[in-house]
């Protein structure tokens, strides 16, 4: 970890809307501001966490009058719930913002004066088609047989006055600004799209509403006869919460750090939100960072499919803090991630049952019965001992970096390799076969056990932020109190007794058919369990070619994964010119055990098929994102943390009708079917 201070840390969620209950889409990204907040806490920087309610707009207004309340009624309710799943989800955030507060209504105002005052809004006649259920204006190209293209109903052809807000005039400003920030979009990809987007002219954006048709909005301050369009209201949250707030060290918390949002919302706060601030004069957000969206039967989850996975049912199931790091970790930041309850107790069980708890449960075990129950600091270390030290310390630092840096799963992963060492070595060195009737037993035990508790006591303040309340437990059962673990190897001076057991996670029994549970009853089953599962396949951009120094067969490749860089041996040398692999997607064997080849550390294996002349094509999934996954239809992706050339090769793939197939099952990603020019019959390794 660095020795210097870090700088102050403001992360936002987007304000949910009020129509809706709390899912797990809203609970991702909340936790994954919770998970950030709570690393920079952690790295002692000033922080704060924003979260909070969307409610003002139409939508509101008609779901009030539906069941009989007056707007602000129906907020309270609605906001209410989105505040209980957060405090049940463990969710620390620091403020909790209701766009119906009267702060937030004073300083939207304050900001619309300015800008009317600025000449920054003007009034304009608009005619046009006004669908009301989708609560906009189309053009009559856009209209389908003269009705509202989405929803096919009627629409009525309007005069309205309307203030419009000048954004026009800042497209050349926030095209430079982009392109000059490579870092303000995140990832890469999204940027490009709002570039892409800004390639066409830009309108000005209609800000207001006229009360005739919605009376549930913010009044503009220079025209009692309209209220503030919702997107305007919404995204001047981030300000107005902050405004009469400073860190402890006198700072101002605008301008946020990140903006964590869906990538449906990215217009909003790539575009709108941008100019908006320059025309008030206001600093702008250092990153914006757009995830993708959980994903269930190949469709977004939304209430209106009503295929959702309720978060407070699944905390309810399986425990809040399983839940936590399953969602933490199972998703690349960017891309759409699939919601598999099989997938999820995979993962309970393996990493946290299995790797997590069972480590901490021996010590505590061979301690009780040899140590009564108290370890004792031990200062000199075996050899063994000092290299899951020197692994334990390039993770405290590697891991704590990637996590700030938003590349969570692996960060988090690499804690649970230090985890899966902490086994291992007690394994190897076996404490329980040691002498009991021996004269320095317990010294000699106490030398495997204090490393390794060690080792994860640092892996429990790791993962703090993931599982707050399990990593407290498994702290305490340390006899560490709350926020008494320091990251530093030998920080730790054992000094209470220690239980005998703990059972921080237990083992789930997979009953094929999902828990029912009561306020969810509706729980997806996930597909059938099938050892392909195990192979973590994945899309990944060719970024350097160049020849292995001592292998005439290989290739040296660089490849980007989206949250990482690797560097792996590709056996397709005097087959592929170098110029056919650049910049292009390749997929790879992503858990490959590394292999040393000929002296280059090869990360994974590249898939290409081989045709009955042993002509090598690499398989190119063309539109694919890197690091996005590639799995085969109706199998449950579950992968282990690593898995043999020999397991893999267990597996073949073959390309059948043009697509690479497992036992004849499609393998498939975003784009659709993975196909291969190769011939049928072909086999893809
Ligand atoms: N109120 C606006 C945001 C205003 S911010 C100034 C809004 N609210 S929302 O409740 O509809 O959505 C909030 C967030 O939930 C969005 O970032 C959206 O991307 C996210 N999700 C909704 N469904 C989702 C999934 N199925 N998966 C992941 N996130 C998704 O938009």
């Amino acid at each position: 970890m660095s020795t210097s201070k870090p700088a102050s840390f403001y992360v936002t969620t987007p304000i949910y809307y009020v129509n809706d209950i709390p899912h797990i889409g809203h609970a991702y990204t909340t936790l994954l501001a919770d998970i950030l907040a709570g690393y920079h806490r952690l790295m002692g920087s000033p922080t704060f966490f924003l979260t909070g309610t969307d409610e003002h707009g139409q939508k509101v207004q008609q779901a009030a009058e539906k069941k009989g309340h007056s707007p602000q009624e129906h907020c309270d309710i609605y906001s209410l719930r989105f505040k209980d799943a957060w405090k049940r989800l463990e969710i620390n955030h620091d403020h909790f913002i209701r766009t119906t507060d009267p702060e937030h209504i004073a300083f939207v105002q304050e900001m619309l004066q300015k800008l009317w005052d600025n000449g920054r809004i003007y009034p304009k006649e608009y005619e046009g088609w006004y669908s009301l259920s989708e609560e906009r204006f189309f053009t009559e190209k856009e209209l389908v047989d003269g009705k509202d293209p989405i929803s096919g109903r009627p629409v009525e052809k309007i005069l309205e006055k309307n203030y419009f807000f000048k954004m026009s005039e800042y497209q050349d400003w926030l095209v430079e600004y982009i392109e000059s920030h490579p870092d303000f979009i995140q990832p890469d990809f999204r940027k490009n799209e709002v570039l892409g987007f800004l390639r066409q002219p830009l309108n000005d954006l209609c800000i207001s509403r006229p009360k005739s048709r919605l009376q549930w909005g913010i009044t503009l301050p220079f025209d009692s006869d309209y209220v503030a369009y919702v997107w305007v209201d919404a995204l001047f949250n981030y300000v107005s919460a902050v405004t009469g707030r400073r860190f402890p060290d006198g700072n101002s918390i605008w301008p946020a750090d990140y903006h964590l949002i869906g990538k449906d919302i990215l217009t909003t706060h790539a575009v709108y939100w941008p100019t908006l601030l320059k025309a008030v004069d206001l600093p702008l957000p250092r990153h914006i960072l757009a995830h993708g969206w959980w994903m269930m039967d190949n469709a977004r989850m939304s209430k209106t499919t009503g295929n959702v996975v309720n978060p407070m049912a699944m905390a309810d199931v399986y425990g809040v803090d399983a839940f936590r790091s399953f969602l933490a970790r199972e998703m690349v930041l960017g891309l759409d991630a699939s919601f598999s309850e099989e997938a999820f107790v995979n993962r309970v069980n393996s990493d946290l049952a299995n790797d997590l708890g069972n480590g901490l449960s021996r010590i505590l075990k061979l301690a009780a019965t040899g140590l009564d129950s108290r370890l004792r600091k031990v200062e000199t270390l075996t050899e063994a001992s000092r290299s899951l030290q020197s692994l334990a310390d390039t993770v405290v630092k590697s891991s704590c970096e990637k996590i700030a840096g938003l590349k969570l799963s692996q960060g988090i992963e690499e804690v649970f390799t230090v985890v899966r060492s902490v086994n291992k070595f007690l394994e190897t060195q076996a404490p329980w076969k040691l002498d009991k009737g021996a004269a320095d037993y317990p010294e000699a035990l106490n030398a495997i056990l204090f490393p390794a508790a060690e080792a994860l006591r640092l892996c429990f303040t790791l993962l703090k932020p993931v599982m707050p309340a399990k990593m407290t437990e498994a702290l305490g059962a340390l006899g560490i109190d709350e926020g008494k673990s320091p990251l530093i190897w030998g920080a730790w001076n054992p000094e209470k007794d220690m239980p005998n057991s703990v059972h921080l996670f237990p083992r789930i029994r997979w009953e094929k058919e999902p828990v029912p549970s009561p306020s969810q009853p509706s729980l997806t089953p996930g597909s059938t369990a099938e050892p392909f599962g195990a192979v973590d396949l994945r899309i990944a951009k060719v970024i350097k070619v160049e020849d292995h120094p001592n292998a005439e067969k290989l290739y040296v490749l660089e490849v980007d994964m989206g949250e990482e860089k690797r560097t792996l041996c590709a056996g397709l040398r005097g087959q592929i010119p170098p110029e056919d692999l650049k910049d292009r997607p390749v997929v790879i064997v992503a858990n490959l055990k590394a292999a040393n080849l000929r002296g280059v550390k090869s990360q994974g294996m590249l898939l290409a098929a081989s045709g009955p002349e042993g002509a090598l094509h690499p398989i190119h999934p063309d539109g694919g994102i890197p690091g996005e996954r590639v799995t085969a239809e109706g199998i449950v992706s579950s992968p282990k943390a690593k898995i043999t050339l020999d397991e893999f090769l267990s597996f073949p793939l073959k390309v059948e009708q043009g697509v690479v197939r497992q036992a004849e099952r499609p393998l498939t990603y975003s784009q659709g079917p993975l196909r291969s020019i190769s011939p049928d019959g072909s086999e893809v390794r």
